[in-house]
């Protein structure tokens, strides 16, 4: 999309918003007549929306702010949505926003900015973002920004009826932060003018303790999260009998069939993936993040489908399933996926509150460790394979992790908070143990090279043990097969 109108507007500072274009000197908008800019002035009709409802989370994310507020008495609070980043000259990555700001507001407003101002009895919160466009002063179609290239934001009285928070125009935010004084913290890396405003009153470590903070605050989800996950789970298992139904195109094309297929129930369905999915047939399975999804599909062999619809508001499912492309498991790789399963099981018991979190991977671990001596991979006894780690060779990574607005989430928590830490009701994470043998590996029979087996569900902890989220797709080998062979019609 290009045009001669494309917005270049270096020679327009910030705050010349205020300035009508009529008024400008000939020539900084090049050709554009000044009948023009007075002809576009005007003509528009009112679209405000003056009835708006809170969006749903609006109560839940007023009681995460009153949190967040109470760990940091008397200190300010910046939490950027973040901004749109190029991704080659005038084109922009497609915009997801902290997951900070978003927990927080429940909204997904690029360049917006959450402030907690301190009050003598907590805070007040305050979301700046951008008005919508001016017509005035022609920016609303002669910026980049303006609503006429990017789309109709919401008015800041619309925004503020729907987050539940009072707005303000977020172009004046970094000159207010310039200017004010007393603690402050912000949640880095997402906005850097914002940043810069801040820089000689911050300091990366008391900045460290804020995301900290909001990292393992999103631990234990409430009503909305989990009705949100079980949304993306529901998906994502549509998503997964989509393909298992083309798998005939796939074997016709490559492994992008797949990422296609699997991609349009996400979009359709939801915001997005909510990582890049991995569709991984034949030897590919042993790459943990082959997200290149480039190769052959070919009858005989497995298909390591890892993949997760993300939801409007951002909270995503993690699912991982190892399928006979052919619709039957082979002895040999039955045998691989049974053992997977046996662990996945065990580590599945072991997911219940008041456990320890690292409880699960190690109860999983301990099935892999005992099914590779047996198949004499690796010289027992078993507890010399778990003390020295030998099984990871082929186990390669860790059994699971937290669920939510990452897929990876909570990743800043403390290690007491979190791989140290007891499983509580309302966390949710995967359990997700697999055994892969290299194509290259040499220590292993050559009939074990190139396949790669991983199970992966989401397990939310219950008061009274868990819930396993994607039983909605089976696990067991004969319930995989027969599953496949009635979609496969
Ligand atoms: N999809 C990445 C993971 O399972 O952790
Ligand atoms: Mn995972
Ligand atoms: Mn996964």
């Amino acid at each position: 999309m290009s045009d001669e109108l494309t917005p270049e507007t270096p020679e327009t500072p910030e705050g010349s918003a205020e300035q009508p274009i009529k008024q400008r000197k000939n020539g900084l908008y090049p050709g554009v007549s000044d009948e023009l800019a007075e002809n576009m002035q005007s003509g528009w009709a009112d679209t405000e929306l003056r009835d708006l409802e809170p969006i749903e989370q609006a109560e839940h994310t007023a009681r995460r702010r009153a949190a967040l507020s109470a760990r940091f008495p008397g200190e300010r609070l910046v939490i950027p949505a973040g901004n749109l980043k190029t991704r080659s000259n005038d084109t922009e990555y497609p915009f997801r926003s902290s997951v900070e700001y978003t927990y927080l507001t429940g909204d997904q407003t690029e360049d917006s900015v959450l402030v907690l101002e301190p009050t003598t009895d907590g805070h007040q919160a305050t979301v700046y973002r951008l008005p919508r466009s001016n017509r005035e002063n022609g920016e609303f179609w002669l910026k980049g920004d303006g609503e006429l290239w990017v789309g109709r934001r919401n008015s800041l009285a619309e925004a503020e009826r729907l987050l539940g928070i009072p707005t303000a125009d977020v172009r004046e935010l970094a000159q207010k932060l310039t200017d004010a004084t007393g603690p402050v913290r912000v949640v880095r890396g997402y906005d850097d003018g914002i940043q810069s405003a801040l820089a000689d009153k911050v300091t990366a470590e008391t900045d460290e303790d804020l995301r900290v903070f909001l990292s393992e605050a999103r631990a234990v989800k409430d009503d909305f999260e989990i009705g949100e996950l079980q949304k993306a789970v529901d998906s994502t298992v549509r998503g997964f009998e989509d393909v298992v139904r083309v798998l005939d195109k796939a074997e016709a094309t490559s492994e992008r069939y797949i990422e296609g297929t699997f991609f349009l129930r996400a979009r359709v369905e939801g915001n997005d993936v909510g990582y890049g999915s991995i569709c991984a047939a034949g030897p590919h399975a042993t790459t943990l993040h082959w997200v290149r999804n480039d190769g052959q599909v070919r009858s005989g062999e497995l298909l390591l489908l890892d993949a997760g619809v993300e939801t409007h508001s951002l909270y995503t499912a993690d699912v991982t399933r190892t399928l006979p492309i052919n619709g039957r498991f082979t002895e040999l790789q039955r045998k691989i996926y049974d053992a997977v399963y046996e662990a996945q099981e065990a580590g599945i018991a072991a997911v219940k509150p008041g456990g320890k979190y690292r409880d699960f991977h190690d109860a999983a671990q301990q099935v892999l460790a005992t099914r590779l001596v047996e198949w004499g991979l690796v010289e027992g006894p078993v507890e010399r394979v778990l003390e020295l780690g030998l099984q990871r060779r082929w186990t390669l990574h860790g059994t699971g992790h937290m669920l939510g607005m990452d897929v990876h989430d909570c990743a800043a928590a403390r290690t007491e908070a979190y791989v140290d830490g007891t499983l509580e009701p309302g966390m949710c994470l995967t359990v997700e143990p697999g055994l892969y043998f290299q194509a290259d590996d040499l220590t292993v029979p050559e009939e074990y090279r190139g396949i790669g087996v991983r199970i992966e569900d989401d397990i939310l902890v219950t008061e009274d043990g868990n819930r396993n989220l994607s039983d909605g797709l089976p696990r067991r080998a004969d319930e995989v097969e027969a599953w496949m062979a009635r979609l496969k019609g």
